[in-house]
Formats: structure tokens, sequence, C-alpha cells
């Protein structure tokens, strides 16, 4: 079985220069929903673009490789421009290029790109419908209250599908009818060759229309036939950013309500949560409103992450503790660590387990060892910080002269007093002490104190001079 997935439009509806295929739903393009339901289920699939065709194909490769591996990718994807896109019959005929020999042994499947919510399920509804009744052609249907914009369902007075009206063709009367075409298809190969050649322009929109190959009113002979789909947001086409905001949230649920469901993940707040699609949960977690992933995040089972956290690109392991209004981007946070309330893991920083990071807290490019804390407002970027060393509040790592970056290594069971300056490069060796306010332009010998300031005057009564 091969799949077609057509994404080659620009979708001027979304009134964007962006392609439609590529605005994103659940953190990845919009087109990577059919191309997961048609990976599933077929052997191989053509992927037909055109507008902005590179940008298109460069992204879906990108996406592709979070979920399959490079040999998967490489020889079960494959690409097909269609220049100009000259219509849906246009772009599956685009897409055969090449597959000639094939056509007769195979069955294909056709998916427009821009329906997001496609499952793997529904199409297999519609191979099994086909295969019982020896289709040559079988597209899905469904009813809706607001058909504007959608091909119509022609049916007889009997109720036999006679063919698809698209609606700047379609008479006023075609125009109420509320059942509506799918933009999903299955083609016998031999029915297909035999007559996508055939197809002509000659509607309203002088296209070739896809859906002309199907009902008895184009193809007398043909064994042809639609059928209505029960569960119809699989369906939901996205044509404008509206239906693309709707789209977003059907989708959010499903993905949400299946993390609950099979690992236990508790939303507090599920309508002000976002999590991706490439968001995996390992077992029971906390997550409070309004927090968003981003990317590719792994949280480990029992992680706890409190409201209007921002996760991008992230493992946080099991037991941890995020609080409220903490960012962390491409970072690490080992077991049992707490981060937050409002701390800023940026990228590249790690904390192994045990450790603790307060609020104001910024690493960047940073690891905490094992046990080791930074509570209160400290800015820690290219350092390392050894096991069970304590930063203090107000700490800050001088790590850029203007020039170049430089790292700063704190050892093991180091207590660096509060507001501190570490001018990198420098060393703190292990259970050294530094002074609060000092501030530290060469290397700390280990378990020695260092302190860098003035020492204090008292002036007795002079308050009463300055009054
Ligand atoms: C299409 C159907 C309509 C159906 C609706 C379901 C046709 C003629 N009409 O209309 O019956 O109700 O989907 O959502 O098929 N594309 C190409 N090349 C082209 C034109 C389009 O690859 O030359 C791709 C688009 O990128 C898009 C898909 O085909 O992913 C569907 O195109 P779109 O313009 O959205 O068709 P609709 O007007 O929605
Ligand atoms: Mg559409």
């Amino acid at each position: 079985m091969i799949g077609i997935l057509l994404a080659a439009g620009r979708g001027t509806r979304m009134k964007s220069e962006t392609p439609k295929v590529l605005f994103e739903i659940n953190g990845q393009p919009m087109c990577m929903g059919p191309l997961k339901a048609l990976m599933e289920t077929c052997t191989k699939v053509v992927v037909v673009i055109g507008y902005r065709g590179a940008e298109v194909k460069d992204r879906i490769v990108q996406e592709a490789h979070k979920h399959w591996d490079s040999q998967t990718v490489s020889q079960k994807i494959s690409f097909q421009t269609q220049e100009p896109p000259r219509g849906t019959g246009d772009a599956v005929a685009t897409a055969l290029r090449g597959l000639e020999s094939q056509m007769n042994d195979n069955i294909f499947l056709v998916v427009n790109g821009d329906l997001p919510l496609v499952r793997a399920k529904t199409l297999q509804k519609l191979i099994l419908k086909a295969k019982k009744e020896n289709s040559d052609s079988l597209c899905l249907s469904m009813f809706t209250s607001r058909p504007q914009g959608l091909g119509r369902i022609i049916r007889s007075e009997m109720g036999h599908f006679l063919g698809i009206r698209e609606e700047k063709d379609a008479t006023a009367d075609e125009k109420k009818i509320n059942e509506v075409n799918g933009g999903i298809y299955f083609f016998r190969g031999s029915f297909l060759s035999a007559n996508i050649k055939n197809l002509k322009t000659d509607n309203k929109q002088n296209e070739f229309y896809l859906t002309d190959l199907l009902g008895k009113d184009k193809n007398k002979s043909a064994r042809t036939d639609c059928v209505s789909l029960k569960y119809p947001w699989d369906l939901m086409g996205v044509n404008n950013t509206w239906e693309l905001a709707f789209a977003r949230k059907i989708a959010q649920t499903r993905l949400q309500k299946k993390m609950s469901e099979e690992l236990g993940v508790d939303f507090k707040n599920p309508d002000t949560i976002r999590v991706t699609s490439t968001t995996t949960f390992e077992g029971e977690c906390s997550v409070g409103p309004g927090v968003v992933f981003e990317g590719v995040c792994k949280i480990g089972p029992r992680v706890v992450i409190e409201g209007q956290c921002l996760i991008r690109d992230s493992v946080i392991h099991s037991d941890a503790h995020i609080l409220w209004g903490s960012v962390l981007e491409n970072s690490e946070v080992g077991s049992k660590s707490s981060v937050g309330p409002l701390a800023h893991l940026r990228p590249g920083s790690k904390t192994e387990s045990d450790v603790k990071i307060g609020n104001f807290v910024e690493l960047k490019k940073t690891v905490m060892k094992k046990g080791s804390k930074a509570a209160h407002l400290s800015y820690l970027g290219d350092a390392e910080i050894g096991e069970e060393a304590n930063i203090g509040c107000g700490t800050i790592t001088c790590n850029y002269d203007g020039f170049g970056k430089h790292k700063t290594v704190v050892g093991k069971g180091a207590f660096i007093g509060s507001d501190t300056q570490l001018v990198a490069p420098v060393v703190v060796g292990e259970n050294a002490y530094v002074a609060s306010g000092t501030t530290v332009t060469e290397d700390v010998p280990s378990g020695a104190l260092a302190i860098a300031r003035p020492d204090m005057v008292i002036k007795a009564g002079y308050a009463k001079k300055l009054a």
C-alpha cells in the first residue's frame, strides 16, 4: 500500500506567506498528523510538495527524524514536486510519476495535508470497507452544520453515491447539503492509472479536481462509494487560522487525555497547558496550570511541575520538583532536585540529583553536581559546581571578558559566601571557603579561606554629624 500526502498548496485562506502545512499543531507541522497515520499504514509514502517546496521538505524530514530512524525516513518517505500546483488531481498525478510500473498491483491511500487530526485507525476503517466492497475508489465523508467551503457529497434519492461537488461549482440546492467530503481516499492502482489522465479542468477554479475520480456521475462502471465517519474530528480540514486554533484544541485534548489515561499524568488545568507530541512522560506526574512544553522533552516519574513554567527540549528526572514560573531550555534536572520558583536554566545546564536551585537563579552551560545548592539570586555561567558545594545569595560568575567565555570550577564541599564575584577562569578548591563580598580573581586552594574586602571601620557617634 502506497500513501500519498498532498502538501503542495499555499493555503491562501490562511492569509500568510508560510505554507499552510507547516503551521504547527502540538509543536509539529500540521501535515505530520496525516504523515504519521500514513507511515503506520503504508509501506511507503510520497509527499507532494510545491509552494516553498524545499522548505516544506526540509521541515518534514527534520520532524520525521524525531519519530523514525534515519533508514526508515530515507527509504519510506519520498518527495515529488508539483509545479505549479494545479489542483488535487494534478497533485496525485505528480505523486505517481515514476510509479507507473507499480500501479496495477498496488493500493493507494491519498490524504490531504491539511487534516492534522487524522489517525491510522481511521485509515484502517477506510481500507477494511474498501476491501470488503472490492472498491475501485472510496472516500470518507462527515456531516457538519458548517459545510461552507467543502466539497458536497451528492447522492441519489435512494442514497447512492453519485459524486462530489466543490462549493464553487455547486448549485444553491447542492450548497444546502451538509454531508461533506473529508479529503481521504482509497484507490485501486489499476483504476487510478486508467482514469487520472482523463481529469479535466472544466470547473470554476480551473483545476484538476481529484474528487472528479469518485462517484457514479463521472465514472459509470467504477465500484465507487463514500462512507460517512462517526468521529468527524479526524476529517477536520484546516483552511484558515481560526480552524487551526480549533484543531489545536482538539489535538491538545487528545494528547493530554492519552497521557492521563495511560500514565496517570495529572494535568491540573488542561485548557491552559500545552504539551507536544514529542513530550514523553514516564509515569505518574503532576503538571500545573499554564505549563508549556516545547520541542522534545522527557519527564520522569513523580515529577511535580508547578504553574506557569516553560519546559523546552529538556529532561527532568524522577521526583524532581519544578516550582512556579521557571524556564528550562535544553537542560537536564536530576532526580529529587528542585528548581525555582522563577529560576532560569539556559541551554547546556544540568543538575545532578538532590540539587537545589532557588528563586532568581540563572544557570547557563553549568553543571551542578549532586547535593549542591544555589538558593537565591545568582548567575552561574560556564561553571562546574562540585558535590555538596553551597553558592551563597548574589554570587556571580564573571564568565565573559568581552572577548571569550571562561570557566569557573567550584570544588566539592566548597562554600561561596553571599555577594561573591568569581572572575573566570578560576578554580575554588575542595572544601575552600570564600568570604561574603569577595571578588575572586585567582584560584583558591583546597581548604583555604579567600577574603577580599576592605576592613570595616566603626566611627563612633558619627551619625550625629551627618544629621
Ligand atoms: C478539498 C476537496 C474538498 C474537501 C476538502 C476536505 C478537492 C478538489 N476538494 O478541498 O472536496 O471537502 O478538501 O478538507 O480536492 N494541494 C496540493 N496541490 C494542489 C492543490 C492542493 O498538493 O494543487 C494540497 C493542499 O496543500 C492541501 C490539500 O491538497 O493539503 C487540500 O487542498 P485544499 O486547497 O485545502 O482543498 P479544499 O479546498 O480544502
Ligand atoms: Mg483544505
